[in-house]
């Protein structure tokens, strides 16, 4: 009979696809996932460490697991992701439970691992890098595709240095997948019923630059876009300083390329945009964005905010709220600074703006995108959108969710059959709440 495995994943969607392929992995060897740990003979946690308190988190979560391996006869813990590449064996010291330590370029090794566990009660650490993309290849092999989305990697790692940013440190160097290795795995996709492909990277957009005679970014979504079956591709995420005119051109040129870019900018004043070490100032971020709109117009803008980074005075934090309102971006992903291990800024400076002076900002920050998001969530009133439904609600009130091309979620009602005919089925809306979603806005407001 096959064992179960339970993974419960922090952070960001790269960490959400590699632990697709955890199941992945661990399926051709014996595992099925399961909802429940209680259930589990593998109980597995995928970090993130990218900001505030990771690391306790992580230690929290694995203190309370321990009652699961009183329980029953067997059962391994393991620890991978971000926070295992940083800490690697420390895990294991402070965590007398704990039985591996897999890193974020390990995956493949996890079988191997478990049953080293298995044998021989030991407890394996992997944790090294690899210079050869080839293991992050063991993705073709999906067995199981749900819905009709799917994330695909296209490079790993991150060559740039932001002082803020534990990314580099723990995910490694920039490494591009063979081209040939992600039309096929597109292709194949497309195959099992995929529509629509977001493609993962740490800065795509630098995706073939290292690789002699690669395709570029731009190359390569050209590529995907003529894959018959492809109807929507999106990616993130891109750093400004590498959005190329080509790539700009793609969102002209390409159908299936969605309208949508979320592009970081951090800060809206170049003072911080130094200390952040960007490598690029406030009006060559606007002047990228002024040449996309020009391409296209109805493109939809997310981007990335850290407020209290050390040193922020109130100016430049307004500098910020400028950029916000002259930007008008459709969503905003906010975050107070928070000093993390090995990075040049907790090396470099205090953390001293404090954290009641942070919070504020936060919230200013983001009540100010509300009003931006409503108004241009109201804007789009009256136009046609094409979604596509992927899941229910969360307003769970019968409704199902897309999103449109420009990743806004869209919440439908749902039909009930009252009919048929020969050809067509007749259907009848039956929410009996169908203004919940604009009373939601107009409490917005208020
Ligand atoms: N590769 C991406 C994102 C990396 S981390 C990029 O190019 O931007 C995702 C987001 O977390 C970052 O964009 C940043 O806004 C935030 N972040 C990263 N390090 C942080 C830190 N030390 N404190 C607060 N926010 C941070
Ligand atoms: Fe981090 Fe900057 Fe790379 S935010 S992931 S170092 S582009």
């Amino acid at each position: 009979m096959n064992k179960a495995v339970y993974i419960q994943t922090y952070g960001c969607q790269m960490n959400q696809y590699d632990s697709e392929r955890i199941v992945q992995v661990l399926a051709r060897h014996g595992y099925d996932p399961t909802e429940r740990i209680d259930a589990a003979d593998l109980i597995l946690l995928n970090t993130c460490s990218v900001r505030d308190k990771a690391e306790q988190k992580v230690y929290s979560a694995l203190g309370s697991w321990k009652e699961y391996k009183n329980n029953r006869d067997g059962v391994i813990i393991g620890v991978g992701g971000c926070v295992a590449q940083q800490e690697g064996a420390n895990l294991l010291k402070r965590v007398p439970h704990l039985d591996l330590v897999f890193g974020t370029h390990n995956i493949h090794k996890l079988p191997q691992m478990v049953e080293q566990v298995q044998e021989s009660r030991a407890r394996p650490v992997e944790i090294a890098f690899y210079r050869d993309p080839g293991y992050m290849e063991d993705a073709d092999g999906r067995t199981e595709v749900r819905g009709v989305k799917a994330f695909v990697t296209v490079m790993q790692g991150c060559n740039k240095v932001c002082s803020f940013c534990i990314v580099p440190h723990v995910r490694g160097r920039e490494l591009s997948r063979p081209s040939f290795k992600i039309l096929a795995e597109v292709e194949s996709l497309v195959a099992k019923g995929i529509v629509e492909v977001m493609l993962l990277g740490q800065n795509v957009n630098s995706y073939g630059k290292l690789t002699h005679g690669e395709l570029s970014f731009a190359d390569l979504l050209a590529r995907i876009d003529a894959i018959d079956g492809v109807r929507r591709i999106r990616f993130t995420t891109s750093h400004p300083q590498d959005l190329s005119p080509e790539l700009i051109e793609a969102f002209a040129t390409l159908d299936h390329l969605c309208e949508h870019l979320h592009l970081p900018v951090q800060s809206g004043a170049d003072s911080v945009l130094a200390r952040m070490r960007r490598g690029y100032t406030r009006d060559e971020y606007l002047s990228r964005i002024e040449r996309l709109r020009e391409r296209r117009p109805d493109v939809a803008l997310s981007t990335d905010i850290i407020v209290g980074f050390p040193g922020e005075s109130d100016l430049e934090f307004q500098q910020t709220l400028e950029l916000l309102k002259q930007v008008q971006y459709d969503e905003i992903y906010s975050f107070s600074y928070s000093p993390r291990p090995q990075t040049v800024s907790a090396k470099l400076y205090d953390d001293d703006i404090p954290s009641e002076v942070k919070s504020h900002r936060l919230q200013t920050v983001q009540a100010l995108q509300r009003q931006i998001s409503l108004l241009k969530n109201r804007q789009r009133i009256d136009k046609l959108e094409e979604i596509l439904v992927d899941g229910r609600s969360k307003l769970k009130n019968g409704q199902v969710m897309g999103r449109t091309r420009g990743n806004r979620i869209v919440n439908v009602l749902p039909v009930r059959i009252t009919g048929a005919t020969a050809n067509s089925l007749i259907g009848e809306t039956y929410s009996d709440r169908p203004y919940l979603n604009s009373q939601l806005l107009k409490g917005d407001m208020a």
